[in-house]
């Protein structure tokens, strides 16, 4: 596990956006599945804004690993925010981009969207693989959309799955255990003072931590990258 503890959000974008940009660089066909959330939006602003000529965006596939069960013209969409923060501001070729459909019925749409990974990515192990995850953290231990309510999504035959917000109720299309474990690298991105209690517990594997989707990413490739800001790294640090 690697763990890199930044001072604050702002360098966990600036780190995170050379790592990128290095792995594109490196890469024909850069296959990526994107968090929602806050903290991806100063990371797409900080790659859009200081590293749009360095990175060739057609070499790169966009892929979410969940989205809420919206439109994706809604606040909550996490298309319409990596739009705003990022689509808007680079020229990427409207093919390489791979939304999951929020406006439709969400089992349908998890199944299409299977379908997707099988078509376009790169297979290993048996499973579509992504060149890279990246995941957030809720305070809750959930990433991507798997919640502690669900966890045994997490271990679902299917490639995505539909989850359930515990508290809103907000249907989610997301991404399950066996794709993200598949990935060639997972990027943990994971700021704010309201992570520190699971950070410690997951990585310092305190008592319970399993019980925590969050505790559950391990690509098999061991590539698990953590990116924390101070506030999320708390004893860590
Ligand atoms: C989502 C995300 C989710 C997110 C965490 C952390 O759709 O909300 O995929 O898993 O990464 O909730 O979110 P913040 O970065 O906003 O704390």
């Amino acid at each position: 596990m690697d763990l890199n503890i930044y001072a604050d959000k702002q360098t966990v974008a600036e780190k995170f956006s050379k790592f990128f940009s290095n792995k594109v660089r490196n890469n024909k066909a850069f296959h990526i599945a994107l968090s929602g959330g806050s903290t991806p939006k100063i990371v797409f602003d900080f790659l859009a804004e200081n590293f749009n000529d360095e990175i060739d965006w057609s070499r790169v596939y966009l892929y979410w690993g969940d989205e809420r069960c919206v439109p994706p013209d809604d606040e909550d969409s996490n298309y319409k925010m990596t739009k705003e923060h990022l689509l808007s501001k680079i020229e990427m070729p409207a093919e390489n981009i791979f939304r999951i459909k929020g406006e439709d019925d969400p089992h349908t749409e998890a199944k299409r969207y299977a379908e997707v990974l099988e078509k376009e990515l790169p297979q290993a192990n048996g499973l579509p693989q992504f060149d890279m995850v990246i995941l957030g953290m809720g305070g809750d231990g959930h990433t991507a959309s798997i919640f502690p309510s669900e966890i045994e999504l997490w271990d679902a035959e299917s490639y995505c799955a539909v989850a359930t917000h515990p508290e809103s109720g907000q249907k989610r299309v997301g991404l399950t255990g066996g794709i993200i474990n598949n990935a060639k690298t997972v990027a943990f991105l994971v700021t704010g003072e309201s992570k520190a209690e699971k950070v410690e517990e997951i990585i310092g594997q305190k008592p319970g931590y399993k019980n925590y989707p969050a505790s559950k990413v391990n690509p098999e490739s061991g590539d698990l990258i953590w990116f924390l800001d101070s506030d999320a790294a708390g004893k860590f640090n």
